[in-house]
């Protein structure tokens, strides 16, 4: 099914199944244990063996020499692999820097050799005995170091332009111009990288845990340089992904090898010591904004710059994305630059761009309302834009950021906010509060699944989506049943297999869109043959209560379908809609934080949200998505940051005890509202990503609160106490 005229009525409209709160399908399955994770498939093959992954000591060089002799004669040991043995190599498209290093080592911690022994603790073992000798070369890992150096990225938007900014800023009656900074981030997520290979003859299956099914599928055949229809992966449940799992990692590539080598199934898990240097991180950035207003608050000259750094041939991190769409203004720039670091591989993380964009550009507009004496909640609203800013010929499909603030502002009580810092005392506590404006595109992308039913009326969906925690399974379920007019509890949904048609995947929260899209239209093409078959005029036949209907007669779906079943497939993909109307989705976020007035130490009392992200498919869990992300933002303003060895160039705190990330009881009061919006613009399903927004603007709303509170303005992430307690008005003392 081609999508390119904006949706009319149809069967989800009903609203029977789709856009109510049920619970997780899958929820049992996951709360009694027997959802298997990707390090779980214990009988899935017998004869499995553990793999054990050895990474770099050195952040660049190469290997001198690797010696195995010692290793090979310990007890257990089936195999070790390393460059040398493990025959040519491909790179995947996704991933710069190479899963096995050697000889060239491109970053610390890459991977460089698997050993494979009966058992985990053999394996591990065996790897202290691994003689590795490198020649060590000096490498750059820092990025305001290398910020002059930084070049124009060669990919993507690296520079935009709109009439005069240099002009209108220098002539702006109110201007400000500041540098924020936010730090490397890690993933973190609860699951490790874990995968079990199985090769049969030339043909592999791989259990994973990933994000992406048919990219991953790719990359995995590209690397090991075999066709892609001898790879099959198997991806049903993930412990959580962020970006980290959106392609294959050392410990598919090296699952892959080793069963190889072995000759029998071979499992391998990054250590959680492992994860944060081996795979890619959220670049650290450095962020130039510039904001031009008249004293009524209008933006007549806005620019954003931002530096990050990475591997050669890698990516920036888009931070000014949001700045290029956020608020009106007619003259603007935009300017990404990209230095090259020899740190481990930065890539997408939890929203790339908005995310730390916001953090930056959220901070500016506080500091710019208060330059001009306006509230920072009404200076967003004089600055919305109903077109894209940089081409206004393209409409927003859906643009409700003003109401997103005036509910907002409304329901948290923003008018208790005391204007002048510092002014509103609880105990021990200086209180503040901070605004944000929250905004994320909204992407969508062809998705497929193929849906059956059978002499019992229970219908079947399978798809290659996967479900990264997020709620997948749900409201593909809750799609079929709507549209098959069933019950939930009579649809079964199976997913994370190459296997099963191609789908969206999960990735920068295009997930729940377009995949459930794809389920709609395999689900039209088996209403029309369950139809059919009945002997209906499908444009008429309609379906409820497990009964497809038409006029006076009707009849049960299965008794329809009889013992063969009958099984569609079709996909969604996209036509020109995403291109003519700019699609994205916008939130504004509300905190109240604490300060301790003597120590200042941080605490989040309150948070809301307000969403307008079209069509919300699950409330229930679609708030759980938006409040865990608020998390993942309040650990990002207050928390996250991977401290940088600028000697030999790796993250220091590469374990859960160092990278210290907030949890929901870290937080007293967190609160979502989702504004009532359709889109039609976006998919039959007139739902957009809401995931991602989540997380969109919640560190400056943080930031902005933390200034409401005390006075001191933290530019540079995360607000910890040491960059406030010298900075405290000695009144709070
Ligand atoms: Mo997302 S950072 O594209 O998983």
């Amino acid at each position: 099914m081609k999508f390119d005229t904006p949706a009319s009525a149809n069967p989800i409209d009903l609203l029977k199944i789709v856009g109510q709160p049920f619970d997780r399908v899958e929820g049992p399955r996951k709360t009694t244990g027997t959802a298997p994770y990707a390090y779980e498939w214990h009988n899935a093959v017998p004869n499995q063996a553990y793999g054990y992954v050895i990474g770099s000591a050195i952040a660049k060089g190469r290997i001198f020499s690797i010696s195995v002799t010692e290793a090979r004669r310990a007890p257990g040991v089936i195999a070790i692999v390393t460059a040398d043995s493990a025959g040519k190599l491909g790179k995947g498209k996704w991933n710069n820097a190479r899963l096995l290093g050697g000889p060239e080592i491109q970053h610390y911690h890459q991977a460089v050799a698997l050993v494979v022994a009966e058992t985990f603790e053999q394996a591990r073992a065996a790897a202290q005995l691994v003689r590795v000798r490198y020649v060590q070369e000096k490498g750059a890992f820092d990025l305001a170091n290398s910020r002059d150096s930084a070049l124009k990225p060669k990919t993507g938007t690296p520079e935009s332009s709109v009439g005069d900014f240099a002009g209108a800023f220098a002539n702006a009656p109110v201007q400000l111009d500041a540098t924020y900074t936010t730090p490397d981030q890690a993933h973190a997520m609860m699951e490790p990288h874990a995968s079990m290979a199985v090769w049969d003859g030339d043909h592999l299956t791989l259990w994973t845990s990933n994000q992406m099914i048919d990219w991953s599928r790719g990359d995995i055949a590209l690397t090991l340089g075999i066709p892609k229809e001898n790879v099959r992966l198997i991806s049903p449940y993930i412990g959580g992904g962020f970006g980290g799992k959106l392609f294959i990692r050392a410990d598919a590539l090296l699952a892959a090898l080793g069963a190889r080598a072995a000759r029998r199934p071979v499992k391998v898990a990054l250590t959680r010591p492992m994860m944060f240097n081996n795979t890619p991180h959220r670049p650290a950035t450095i962020q130039r904004i510039r904001i031009g207003a008249t004293r009524d608050g209008k933006i007549t000259a806005i620019g954003h710059e931002s530096w990050s750094g990475d591997i050669e041939g890698g990516k920036p991190e888009n931070a000014v994305q949001p700045t290029r769409f956020l608020y009106a203004g007619a003259n603007r720039m935009t300017a990404l630059r990209l230095a090259s670091l020899d740190l481990p591989e930065g890539n997408a993380m939890r929203a790339p761009g908005e995310a730390p964009g916001l953090m930056a550009l959220e901070i500016a507009m506080d500091e710019l309302a208060e330059k001009l004496g306006i509230d920072p909640v009404e200076l967003r609203i004089i600055n919305d834009t109903q077109v894209d800013p940089e081409k206004p010929q393209r409409p927003f499909s859906e643009r409700r950021l003003i109401e997103c603030l005036r509910t907002g502002a409304e329901r948290f009580g923003w008018k208790a906010r005391g204007a002048r810092p510092g002014a509103v005392r609880d105990g021990q506590w200086l209180v503040g509060m901070g605004v944000a404006a929250a905004f994320r595109n909204n992407q969508v992308t062809k998705s497929g699944a193929r849906v059956r039913v059978d002499g019992a009326g229970i219908v079947t969906v399978e798809t290659d989506m996967t479900d990264i925690g997020t709620g997948s399974y749900t409201i593909i379920a809750q799609t079929a049943a709507e549209m098959m007019g069933v019950g939930i509890d009579r649809v079964v949904v199976r997913l994370g297999d190459s296997n099963f048609p191609v789908s969206s995947g999960s990735g920068g929260q295009w997930g729940a869109n377009s995949s459930t899209a794809g389920v709609y239209a395999a689900c039209v093409k088996l209403r029309e043959a369950i139809a059919q078959k009945a002997g209906f005029d499908p444009a008429a036949a309609q379906f409820e209560g497990g009964q497809v209907r038409s006029g006076e007669r009707s009849m049960p779906i299965g008794a329809v379908a009889g013992a063969s079943g009958i099984v569609a497939e079709d996909f969604i993909e996209f036509g020109e809609l995403s291109k003519t109307f700019q699609q994205s989705t916008f939130g504004a976020h509300f905190v109240e934080i604490g300060v301790d007035a003597a120590t200042c130490e941080i605490r989040v009392r309150r948070m809301l949200a307000v969403c307008a992200a079209g069509r919300i498919l699950n409330p229930k869990s679609a708030r759980s998505q938006v409040i865990g992300a608020m998390t993942m933002g309040v650990g990002a303003a207050l928390m996250e940051e991977l401290a940088v060895d600028r000697r030999i160039g790796y993250f220091v705190n590469h374990d859960l005890a160092g990278y210290e990330v907030p949890v929901h009881a870290d937080i007293a009061s967190q609160e979502v509202i989702f504004l009532d919006e359709t889109d039609p613009i976006s998919s039959p399903m007139k739902a957009k990503g809401v995931g991602e927004l989540g997380i969109c603007g919640v560190g400056a709303a943080i930031a902005n609160a933390v200034y409401n509170a005390t006075g001191v303005r933290v530019r540079d992430y995360p607000v910890t106490l040491d960059k406030l307690i010298a900075k405290m008005p000695v009144a709070t003392w």
